[in-house]
């Protein structure tokens, strides 16, 4: 039990620990898009978590493209330097590799924090032009974005390409191209927000134009031997949406760019989408994606249980499990996973005291998960009665 999810896998010449991901999570504390001392701590944290892969936030290749004032950015030597100091300090303890997530938030962009409700921005608040595949507006509460012309669009491969050079130079493992949830590439994807006439808008293939075309600059300049994923979205569930041909078509473009991996997410294309979710809700598509493609699959979407993250592995379902909320709520998940799954993981020494193999206060913990047999099926049975 357990010896999947914590076998090392080697991609590209990086071998990641074991499959678990700390994945992308955006903090919004981030000071004219420089990594301030609150990524020091956010991020250093996941030092210690015994993860085979951190992943830093979304982080926008041009200042047009950070989803709010408060995003990261990677397009200015001081961003560049601020990062490079969050890594020096990451890596005195944390050895596991770290990757970082670059993207362009389109007609999602020039947005408030989540926490002052993520609308759009006023003019007097600070509101930036935004740009999308279209002038379709992504809510009531959003400007209506500038449609890209060619000019525009070679701006944002270039800063594409870039970001992936200041990332490299800062020595981060991975880099991971967000071509998900509404953000400016799954806008080209997307159907029902992306209405251009041209080359990049109609057919399947059109609209995976631009996306694959950004993959392609990407590729180019990050190293071979480096690894190089995406996140995209399953199926758009919504009617006349992009669907899972498109998401297998698309995640087969990024193999034959000589990408090495996706990370399968969804939803977020427009304004106030909602759907079910529960334990492993898009495992699914994962699974579809690697069943056709052949690539390496990560998995994301309420992962929790150390058991069902375990499962999707065992069972060939994906390669590595992305985990985002989980992680805030218990920076230790690996840890716990470890125990609950019967694997031994050596604690640093300065923590030994607090191993459950000699400290006596560990049975006294609440129980943390769910026990061995306990299914996504089971799961969501249970989610869908409370
Ligand atoms: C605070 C927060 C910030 C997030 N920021 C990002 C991000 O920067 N990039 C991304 O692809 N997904 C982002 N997500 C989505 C997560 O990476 C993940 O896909 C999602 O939360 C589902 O996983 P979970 O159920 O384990 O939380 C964010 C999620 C949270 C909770």
């Amino acid at each position: 039990m357990g010896a999947t999810l914590f076998s090392p896998l080697t991609v590209a010449g990086t071998t990641f620990p074991n499959r678990i991901v700390v994945s992308p999570m955006c903090q919004y504390r981030a000071i004219d898009g420089a990594a301030s001392d609150w990524h020091m701590i956010h991020l250093g944290q996941f030092a210690l978590s015994g993860a085979g892969l951190v992943m830093i936030e979304a982080t926008g290749v041009e200042a047009a493209g950070r989803i709010t004032p408060g995003c990261l950015g990677l397009y200015t030597d001081a961003q560049e330097e601020a990062l490079a100091r969050v890594l020096k300090v990451f890596r005195h303890v944390g050895k596991m590799p770290v990757g970082i997530q670059i993207g362009h938030a389109g007609r999602k962009a020039s947005s408030h924090v989540p926490w002052d409700g993520g609308h759009g921005l006023a003019e007097g608040e600070g509101a930036w032009t935004i740009v999308a595949p279209s002038a379709v507006a992504y809510d009531e509460h959003r400007a209506v974005p500038e449609a890209l012309d060619g000019e525009g669009m070679r701006r944002i491969v270039a800063a594409f390409v870039q970001a992936a050079e200041r990332a490299e130079r800062i020595g981060l493992d991975v880099v991971e191209l967000h071509a998900a949830h509404g953000y400016l590439l799954h806008q080209f994807i997307a159907p029902l927000v992306n209405r251009r006439t041209d080359a990049y808008g109609g057919s399947r293939e059109n609209r995976l134009r631009f996306p694959l075309e950004v993959a392609a600059a990407l590729r180019a300049v990050w190293p071979e031997g480096k690894v190089l994923g995406a996140r995209i979205n399953g199926p758009d569930l919504l009617p006349g949406g992009a669907t899972i041909e498109d998401t297998i078509a698309f995640a087969d473009g990024l193999k034959k760019a000589g990408f090495d991996y996706v990370c399968v997410s969804a939803g977020s294309l427009i304004g106030g989408q909602r759907f079910e979710a529960f334990p492993g809700y898009l495992l699914p598509y994962a699974e579809a994606v690697k069943r056709e493609t052949g690539l390496v699959t990560q998995g994301v979407g309420m992962i929790v249980d150390p058991f069902l993250a375990e499962q999707s592995i065992a069972t060939g379902q994906v390669d590595m499990v992305a985990i985002a909320r989980a992680f805030l709520e218990d920076p230790r998940w690996v840890w716990h996973a470890a125990e609950k799954l019967g694997i031994a993981m050596p604690f640093p020494p300065e923590y030994r005291g607090a191993d459950p193999a000699i400290w006596r206060g560990a049975a006294h913990r609440p129980l943390l998960c769910s026990e061995p047999g306990t299914t996504a099926e089971a799961m969501r049975t249970a989610s869908a009665a409370t």
